[in-house]
């Protein structure tokens, strides 16, 4: 009896406690939905809770998404996009965006918000200054509203950065002279000052990915973290990017007067599909030394102990800007349809383990689109590739990618399946004039999966019958 009990009640408490204890403390991940079959908000939650983790950084506050997660305990940084920074110069809009967005879900068995993005990366060079003069206004303004509803002791609003705000100069490229950009070395003084006022932290995001796409020259094992050839500064041997470039930010917060302050890793991943360097493998590896290190509470030379770390990203998304390379669609540790991609260990074990997949996920039927073998007049076979391109995601079709192996006819086949996928296996979004044909045999080869995709009710593409003739029209029209 007394031990039934114990089996029954106290043994599966023990085991929890036991197997979670030894989790990454505090991990976060980043979750994005610029896709156009999205898993539902219930399913994207139930596998943050499978898995263990707390914490989770959007990139709006999407009410969907906010409502799912009222109730579920986990710790949410909702986040104002870039272009909605200009409007948040306005005070009474910032309060109205903290009533609406925050407020609305900050009561018992709410949204665990803890923190407002302001801006995603807005001091990118490649935004050319676009949000140089609203950023620091927006981020004023939503804290003092913040502070004004009185969450902001609990609530802090804080502006996700890329690394490229900070660096070291090209004559001591070493982390201990790290400074802020000169050309918003002074705003950047402003806004840390600020932060400091009220306590919050700064975010930034750090991509070794990037530093080796990028730079042909970057030493290669100096993006992981197990063994690249160290850059020694002052006694301190940095044996990867990742630390060095932390220290770089700690240094120049050092010079800004605000050495202490507290650093959000706001995005850290590894891309696995869209550039050379983009794949399982290199993915693996780097999160094999990742997730040790944070276990372990390592930190970096300039800052032991313990980080607040978000990995980039959950899912894939299939609809991203590719401006900045192929690989943008590929960040996720989950597939588009929440299966995990590669064995990924929480604990810091690296055991081999896979992450939790997505419960329940439906699947439009087992059909593809591909290359009608017997078309005979090829004439429009690029212009129909490219239509089909233009409307649907085949990054993996490009150099070092997954499906860049494909000869002609299995590049056409590609195009037309990803473009009837994101269709909703539309009939008549596999015709491409005749050069294409409906199969149910998986026409898949090699390492290029030809995928099917999920039955998704928040789909951007819904069968609706005036969306298929605008869509037939519009075939028409471009080709
Ligand atoms: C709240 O956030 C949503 C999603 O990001 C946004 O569309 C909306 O404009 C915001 N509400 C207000 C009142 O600003
Ligand atoms: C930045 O400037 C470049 C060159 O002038 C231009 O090609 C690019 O579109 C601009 N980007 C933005 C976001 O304005
Ligand atoms: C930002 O403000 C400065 C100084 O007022 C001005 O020179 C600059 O053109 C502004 N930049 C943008 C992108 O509006
Ligand atoms: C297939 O498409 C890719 C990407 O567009 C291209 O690099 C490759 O040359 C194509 N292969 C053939 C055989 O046409
Ligand atoms: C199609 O085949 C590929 C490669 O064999 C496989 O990975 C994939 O799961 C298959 N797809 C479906 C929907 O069965």
């Amino acid at each position: 009896m007394g031990n039934s009990w114990f089996v029954g009640i106290l043994l599966p408490i023990f085991l929890c406690v036991y197997f979670f204890g030894g989790f990454v403390n505090g991990l976060g991940v980043n979750w994005g939905t610029m896709a156009t079959h999205k898993l539902l908000p219930a399913t994207v939650i139930q596998m943050l809770k499978d898995n263990g983790i707390k914490k989770v950084k959007l990139f709006d506050a999407d009410s969907d998404t906010m409502s799912a997660l009222a109730g579920s305990d986990i710790e949410v940084m909702v986040a104002i996009p870039n272009d909605q920074l200009l409007a948040m110069n306005s005070y009474d809009r910032a309060k109205e965006w903290v009533r609406r967005n925050v407020t609305r879900y900050n009561f018992n068995g709410g949204v665990n918000i803890k923190y407002v993005a302001v801006g995603n990366e807005p001091f990118l060079t490649t935004y050319n200054g676009s949000f140089i003069n609203i950023t620091f206004p927006a981020l004023q303004n939503i804290q003092n509203a913040l502070n004004d509803a009185g969450i902001g002791d609990s609530i802090k609003a804080t502006v996700p950065l890329n690394a490229d705000v900070y660096n070291s100069p090209e004559s001591n490229p070493v982390p201990s002279a790290g400074q802020f950009r000169t050309d918003i070395s002074g705003l950047m003084t402003q806004i840390v000052d600020f932060l400091s006022q009220n306590s919050a932290p700064f975010t930034v995001n750090i991509y070794p990915f990037l530093s080796l796409y990028g730079n042909d020259n970057f030493p290669f094992n100096y993006a992981f973290f197990d063994g690249g050839n160290p850059v020694v500064d002052n006694g301190i041997q940095y044996t990867n990017v990742f630390d060095a470039n932390f220290d770089t930010l700690v240094s120049a917060l050092k010079v800004a007067g605000h050495g202490d302050m507290t650093v959000i890793v706001g995005e850290v991943g590894w891309p696995t599909d869209g550039d050379k360097n983009a794949n399982v493998a290199n993915a693996q590896r780097f999160y094999n030394g990742l997730m040790p290190r944070l276990a372990a509470n390592r930190g970096t030379p300039l800052r032991p102990g313990y980080i607040e770390v978000y990995l980039f990203g959950l899912i894939d998304e299939d609809a991203k800007s590719i401006a900045p390379g192929n690989f943008e669609r590929h960040w996720g540790i989950y597939r588009y349809d929440g299966q995990p991609k590669f064995p990924l260990d929480l604990s810091g074990q690296n055991q081999n383990t896979f992450l939790i997949a997505a419960q329940n996920v439906e699947y439009l039927p087992q059909k593809w689109c591909m290359f009608n073998p017997n078309a005979k007049d090829l004439s429009k076979l690029a212009d129909n590739i490219n239509y089909a391109c233009t409307f649907s995601d085949c990054t993996a079709l490009g150099y070092g990618s997954s499906c860049n192996n494909l000869d002609a006819n299995g590049n056409a086949s590609y195009a037309f399946n990803m473009y009837y996928q994101v269709q909703n296996q539309n009939d008549m979004a596999c015709n491409f004039q005749g050069l294409a044909t409906v199969t149910t045999q998986n026409v898949s080869q090699g390492t290029c999966n030809f995928i099917i995709q999920i039955a998704s009710p928040s789909s951007s593409l819904g069968p609706s019958l005036v969306g298929i003739a605008f869509f037939t029209a519009l075939t028409s029209l471009l080709l």
